[in-house]
């Protein structure tokens, strides 16, 4: 055997697979969390063909990579081909990481753990007793919920175009309040006021007018095409604070905008969550937790 040969074999292999997945940070994410911490790891992109999820993850790991990222659209199919689950991967029907365990694959969902991560850690913005407006019921609207209830709000309210799509999420999560967390069980009705009040509840954005809210987070795809949901800009309490899971290094996203045109106290883009979230697979992969920090300055060192 050659010596390139060992060299190759003795590198741990990485990557996230998408389509497309071109533009994906993860890799160099990855690479900067692996310097950091001294681990010898290879990570890249992967785009696989819209059909051919399954195969492209198959043949990864049979030619022996370690671990896999999943981002869109392939979230959920992710989830179906593993055999076994985090707590939160069930509960949010989506996963974003997998590794072999025991030679089954195995999926975990890390994106809630790096929106509640970014928001307390790198923003300062409180949960516990506040009231959350989600807009969305898509995966990523699935997988932060679980560990938005884990902080103890006093509400959210869940907004979606399709109502019934979050009156599913809000029926599933109700039913299985303690499969939130490993280890925390999710308060979904407050019992501390005398009347059982519901925590969690399902909204059109037609219905938004009378609440108003302390936190509202786009978990919709709309920024996409450069749109903001349709809520009224009376839904923000003041010293609101506006939170976009997607995340624009050059300009801000339309969220963003839309919440500083309209008095929002803070308005934040979802850089630091895609970070936090993959300092959370890195965790699950090498045991140790990168100092997301200098990354997200590096990273966000392009935006003036
Ligand atoms: P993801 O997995 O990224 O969450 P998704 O499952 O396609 O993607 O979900 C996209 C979200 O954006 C959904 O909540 C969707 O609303 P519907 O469930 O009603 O489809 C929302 N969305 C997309 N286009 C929209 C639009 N034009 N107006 C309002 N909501 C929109």
């Amino acid at each position: 055997m050659s010596n390139e040969m060992t060299d190759r074999e003795s590198i741990f292999r990485y990557g996230v697979v998408g389509n497309p997945v071109a533009h994906s940070l993860s890799p160099v994410i990855h690479r900067l969390f692996a310097e950091q911490t001294g681990e010898t790891l290879t990570y890249k992109a992967i785009e696989a063909p819209l059909d051919g999820f399954s195969e492209t993850v198959e043949r990864f790991f049979a030619a022996g990579g370690a671990g896999l990222n999943v981002t869109v659209p392939f979230k959920q199919e992710a989830f179906a081909l593993a055999r076994r689950h985090s707590a939160r991967a069930r509960l949010a029907g989506a996963a974003n990481t997998l590794w072999l365990e025991d030679g089954a694959l195995y999926a975990d969902n890390t994106d809630g753990a790096g929106l509640i991560a970014d928001l307390k850690k790198n923003h300062q913005v409180p949960l516990k007793g506040r009231h959350i407006l989600l807009l969305g019921a898509g995966g990523v609207a699935r997988g932060a919920l679980p560990s938005l209830l884990a902080e103890a709000p006093a509400s959210i309210t869940l907004a979606n175009r399709t109502v019934s799509k979050a009156e599913a999420i809000v029926a599933a999560l109700t039913a299985a309040p303690d499969a939130a967390t490993d280890t925390t069980p999710i308060a979904v009705t407050d019992t501390a006021a005398g009347e059982p009040r519901p925590v969690l509840s399902a909204r059109s954005y037609t219905d938004l007018e009378e609440a108003r809210y302390d936190l509202i987070i786009n978990a919709t795809s709309l920024g996409l095409h450069g749109d903001t949901p349709p809520v009224p800009p009376q839904s923000m309490a003041p010293d609101c604070c506006c939170y976009d899971m997607q995340y624009s290094i050059e300009v801000p996203t339309p969220f963003q905008t839309w919440a500083r045109a309209n008095g929002a106290a803070q308005a934040i883009d979802g850089l630091g969550m895609l970070i936090e979230q993959a300092a959370e697979s890195f965790r699950q992969w090498h045991t140790t937790r990168p100092d997301t920090a200098p990354i997200l300055t590096a990273l966000r060192g392009k935006r003036t």
